[in-house]
């Protein structure tokens, strides 16, 4: 059954997107780069000999590019699983094409195409009429610099004459994809190619990513920056027939790694990472960690882990304009204001005008959001639901999907114009709704002071890559609060209810209670003297496991340390530790970190807190009955978290005896 009721998913009526409850725990296999794929048929056609290309991903984009690309004489078999491409590659033997090539919606196509047939020096290419609308103005003239003949500055354009030339200045400013076109056919030109690219150039990564291609290809292409502009020079030498791997898209892996952030939880996409060839893979690492996502990029895989909060981040976005609408539905969801500058040239020369229209219709969702020169600035905030227009843009219908992740659902006109780039975008959130979780994944390490609990938890955090909480430091600042306040221990209530005024903020490595950063103060002797009294205190334990409780949920998981995590914050946590140690090689590793040199002294400190911790009342320090104990007396750090690990793995080995964990 699909989550997001409405209109089927090839209709072209609305779609409901309905909010994800829970935090998201997916790992995604994203279809091949459009950008590439249409760049690598282009390199296969020209190449002499059979090319496959695997990994690719079907869209209306490649098939107009396939379909165009035949009728000038190169064939290209499609496997059964829409994966893999065969190209029967032509060289300089290109047909004079006996129709018109259609590019549909394709801006690559239409771009890419254009230069094949100033190789040819005949033939006509026209496209669906929102491609007729976009420009390519720029590039009909630097064919026509190159001596070719060419009737048009808009789809439908004939060519009846071929490039003949070497050299041309092309203005880099309005779209990447006239360089990108001029680049591809250029090794085929007589004499190659001199490009000397003026005005400030847009959208650069896809050049790179075009010259990438060209040279698997086995093209020659050397850069160098002159005072005139930069200058490519691309040499006469063909292309080669090869077995080529198309990487999954980046730009559409915005759309899950995005809704981690936005609902909380992890999304791992497989096959895209810091080797990417497009720049929409930077993404993660350039928009969602300063919103407040984690990213954690390797060579084989891209994962963002969020905890639903987004904050409000000013970015430019010029070289990864393709993006725009993700961001717009990410600034939706902060707390504040966000901007985006540098993709004022994207109001021309896309499917749509993305500026425009996603400002359009972040108001129609009631989300304040305002034209400026060169992107838009929206006001984070709580949106209703209304038809979100699309404009037969793929990304404004994948990007504004995310916007009904949470909250309240949104109603997406026009689902099927996903279809230009990635079908199966509906059964994607489908997948991605389906691994949502409501419990977190909590690894509990409970034990007394001076157990290491400490040390192990942020390692094994940093591991696992969970976030972490140490629980100890939320009573130390409540402690800290109530000291300040000038409240007396033994006046319960209003140690209580300084408990309930508090506000206090975990983040990694720092705690800040009531606005004061105070990670350094609640060390101080002072506190720690105090704090078993006031953790004592019911009122204060109901406020801080609460709160405990909530910011492992909205993260979809984390490894927690205190007392009572295993007992009475999460007693269905996936792995419990009771991490002990005696008490006077506690007392020598406490005495080592605060430079306390009294080790009998501190060894009867912790012993008589210990002793408080264990006798309270609420929720007393204890083993849980399924709790793995580790007494770390004579093991390294190393040795601890390597065990911890293994367990929450593979799980318990069951050389605990009785106290095998309960880990699924
Ligand atoms: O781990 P620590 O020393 O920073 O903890 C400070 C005190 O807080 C400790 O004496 C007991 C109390 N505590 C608690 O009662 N429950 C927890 N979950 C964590 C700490």
């Amino acid at each position: 059954m699909s989550h997001d009721a409405g209109a089927p998913a090839n209709g072209t009526a609305a779609r409901i997107v309905e909010p994800i409850r829970g935090t998201l725990d997916a790992e995604v296999t994203l279809p091949g780069s459009k950008s590439i794929t249409n760049r690598a048929l282009i390199t296969a056609a020209l190449a002499e000999g059979v090319t496959t290309l695997s990994g690719v991903g079907l869209s209306d984009d490649t098939r107009a590019m396939i379909g165009a690309l035949s009728l000038v004489g190169v064939e290209t078999e499609i496997a059964p699983d829409e994966t893999t491409l065969t190209v029967h590659g032509v060289g300089k033997g290109l047909r004079s094409p006996e129709r018109e090539l259609d590019a549909n919606m394709s801006g690559t196509s239409a771009r890419f195409l254009l230069p094949v047939l100033g190789l040819i020096g005949s033939g006509t290419l026209t496209g669906h009429e929102q491609m007729r609308a976009r420009p390519m103005a720029t590039l009909c003239q630097a064919l026509t610099d190159l001596g070719a003949v060419v009737d048009g500055e808009s789809l439908p354009i004939a060519v009846s004459a071929p490039v003949t030339g070497d050299s041309v200045s092309i203005d880099a400013s309005v779209s990447s994809q006239f360089i990108s076109a001029l680049l591809l056919a250029a090794p085929l030109f007589p004499n190659g190619l001199k490009l000397t690219l003026t005005g400030t150039p847009v959208s650069t990564p896809y050049v790179s990513m075009t010259i990438a291609v060209m040279e698997s290809f086995g093209a020659s292409v050397q850069g160098e920056d002159r005072d005139s502009g930069q200058v490519i020079t691309v040499s006469p030498t063909g292309y080669s027939a090869i077995e080529y791997e198309v990487e999954p898209d980046a730009s559409t892996a915005t759309y899950p790694l995005a809704a981690a952030a936005i609902v909380g939880g992890r999304v791992r996409v497989n096959g895209l990472g810091s080797n990417s060839l497009q720049g929409d893979a930077a993404f993660a690492e350039r928009v969602l960690v300063p919103m407040g996502a984690r990213a954690f990029v390797d060579e084989g895989s891209i994962e963002v882990r969020g905890n639903g909060l987004l904050d409000p981040v000013g970015v430019d976005l010029g070289d990864m304009s393709d993006t725009a609408p993700t961001f717009a539905a990410l600034a939706a969801k902060a707390d504040g204001v966000s901007s985006v500058t540098g993709i004022g040239f994207i109001r021309t020369t896309k499917e749509s005008d993305r500026v425009q229209g996603s400002v359009d219709e972040l108001n129609r969702i009631g989300v304040a959001a305002t034209v400026d020169e060169d992107g838009f600035t929206v006001t984070g905030g709580v949106h209703q639901n209304a038809t979100v227009q699309t404009y037969e843009d793929h990304r404004m219908a994948m990007a504004f999907a995310l916007v009904g992740l949470t909250g309240g659902p949104v109603t997406i006109h026009d689902p099927s114009c996903v279809g230009k780039t990635f079908p199966g975008f509906w059964e994607l959130l489908d997948e991605l709704r389906a691994t949502a979780r409501t419990t977190p994944r909590v690894l509990a390490i409970d034990g007394p002071a001076g157990s290491g609990k400490s040390t192990i938890a942020k390692r094994l955090a940093e591991r696992l890559r969970l976030p972490h909480l140490d629980t100890g430091a939320m009573y130390r600042a409540v402690t800290y609060a109530v000291l300040k306040a000038g409240v007396h221990l033994d006046a319960a209530d209003q140690v209580g209810q300084a408990a309930v005024d508090a506000e206090i903020i975990m983040r990694a490595n720092t705690v800040v209670v009531n606005g004061e950063n105070v990670t350094t103060a609640i060390r101080e002797a002072e506190v720690t003297a105090a704090v078993s009294v006031v953790a004592a205190n019911p009122e204060v334990r109901r406020v801080l496991v609460d709160a405990q409780r909530a910011w492992a949920t909205r993260r979809g998981g984390a490894v927690i340390e205190g007392r009572d995590i295993g007992t009475a914050v999460f007693p269905d946590a996936e792995l419990k530790v009771y991490l002990n140690a005696s008490v006077e090689e506690r007392a020598r590793r406490r005495a080592a970190e605060t430079g306390e040199g009294d080790i009998a002294a501190m060894a009867k400190a912790i012993a008589e807190r210990d002793h408080l911790d264990m006798t309270r009342e609420t929720d007393p320090l204890m083993v849980a009955d399924d709790a793995v104990e580790i007494d770390s007396t004579a093991m390294t750090v190393d040795d601890v978290v390597g065990r911890v690990a293994d367990i929450w793995a593979h799980g318990d080995d069951g050389q605990q005896g009785q106290q095998g964990q309960q880990g699924q």
